[in-house]
């Protein structure tokens, strides 16, 4: 199929700058699509630092200044990938100028931008994407597939964490995470993306109570000066599902050995569900009814889950962080042609952001909090 350019203008070239480039590049290769991303322009916080990044990334044109990129008539979609502080203003700006929106998770630095960015979107009727990566595993779509069928019985429970360490010690250095006004903190940085899964699968949450906590209330910056911290290093919140369910959140970005341990367990009246990211190429099914015999299960990701068949044609050989970058970035690209729920957009990521802020309000205020 001949295919139409799809001219991308991205803002950021980190760590999720160089993911979104590399998917824009791939997600042609590997899904038939009828439009192929162009890598036109990218924009970071100085031309020099645009340009380095441009040259080594693919893209045609760079700037040092995200306003240019937005405003730039051949630009068909804007892809955020900069600190959290820029979602709301370059989002903003992209859609005042027609233009598609996929931005990095968390949706915005406060909760009234979040608002501000979804009822923008709702005015324009433009299409938005967000960044939760997690979400587009095979193995979740296949959890979700589980759950939505019936085949663990009713959900009475989810058990959710999203644990990593590269803040474990007060040795971390001081960086934008660990500002309140960037929506810094365990709870904003990773917690959207366990609130998100939670929501995912087993629906929205009705209630919350939340405890936040700095291990580490000092650290150094990359001058060497102390900088005092005002976000919070762990998470732990109840909650309880409008479904009936009970569980748990937590987000830690102290938990020394965890690497990427956003993990959950769902319990059901006739089975289980365990699933965990260090392992995301497996699913743990158990299911009632083998006596003796009964144990969890493990399923290896293969074609037929999810888009895992895009990738390679061989159960367990399998897939990686960038392949569901990609599969991310497809459904980005779904929403831009309008293809309906294809990806979790502004309006949805509003809710996630509507939960992480009850979480927040609940542990200032000492007491349950609807989203
Ligand atoms: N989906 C995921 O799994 C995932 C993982 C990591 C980060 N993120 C999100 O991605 C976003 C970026 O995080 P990161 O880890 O890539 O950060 P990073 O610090 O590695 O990169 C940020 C980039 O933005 C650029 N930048 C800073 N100020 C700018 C400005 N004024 N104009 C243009 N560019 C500017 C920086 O120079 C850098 O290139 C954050 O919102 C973060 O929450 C998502």
């Amino acid at each position: 199929m001949t295919a139409r350019p799809l001219r991308i203008a991205l803002v950021g070239s980190g760590f999720m700058g160089r993911a979104h480039a590399m998917a824009f590049a791939a997600v042609r290769r590997t899904f038939d699509l009828p439009v192929e991303p162009v890598l036109e322009i990218l924009a970071d916080r100085d031309p020099e630092q645009a340009a380095g990044a441009a040259r080594a990334l693919g893209f045609t044109r760079s700037t040092g200044d995200w306003r240019e990129a937005v405003a730039d008539p051949a630009i068909d979609l804007v892809a955020i990938a900069a600190p959290n502080l820029l979602h709301a203003p370059i989002a903003l700006a992209a859609l005042a100028a027609g233009k598609p929106v996929y931005c990095e998770k968390p949706l915005a630095a406060t909760l009234a931008e979040a608002q501000a960015m979804a009822d923008a979107a709702a005015a324009s009727g433009l299409p938005t994407a967000v960044g939760y990566t997690y979400l587009y595993n095979p193995m979740i779509a296949l959890a979700r597939e589980i759950v939505a069928g019936g085949e663990i019985g009713e959900v009475t429970a989810f058990r959710g964490i999203h644990a990593e360490d590269f803040m474990a010690t007060a040795d971390a250095p001081f960086n934008w995470r660990c500002e309140p006004a960037q929506a810094g903190g365990a709870l904003a940085d990773i917690g959207s993306h366990i609130i998100a899964l939670a929501r995912h699968l087993i629906g929205e949450v009705a209630e919350v109570s939340g405890r936040l906590h700095t291990a580490h209330p000092v650290r150094r910056d990359a001058t060497g000066a102390a900088r005092d911290v005002a976000v919070d290093d762990q998470m732990d919140a109840v909650v309880r599902f409008s479904s009936g369910a009970t569980g748990t959140l937590s987000a830690s970005w102290i938990a020394t050995g965890r690497k990427m341990g956003l993990a959950f367990e769902i319990s059901g009246t006739k089975g289980s569900i365990a699933f965990t990211q260090e392992r995301f190429n497996e699913l743990q099914l158990y299911r009632e009814g083998a006596g003796l015999r009964s144990g969890f299960t493990t399923i290896m990701a293969g074609p037929g889950h999810g888009e895992y068949g895009a990738f390679c044609p061989a159960s367990g050989h399998q897939i990686g962080y960038n392949d569901l970058k990609t599969i991310e970035v497809k459904a980005a690209i779904d929403a831009v042609l309008g293809i309906p729920g294809a990806a979790k957009n502004f309006a949805d990521a509003l809710r996630t952001e509507r939960v992480a802020h009850a979480i927040r309000a609940s542990h200032a205020e000492r007491r349950w909090v609807e989203p």
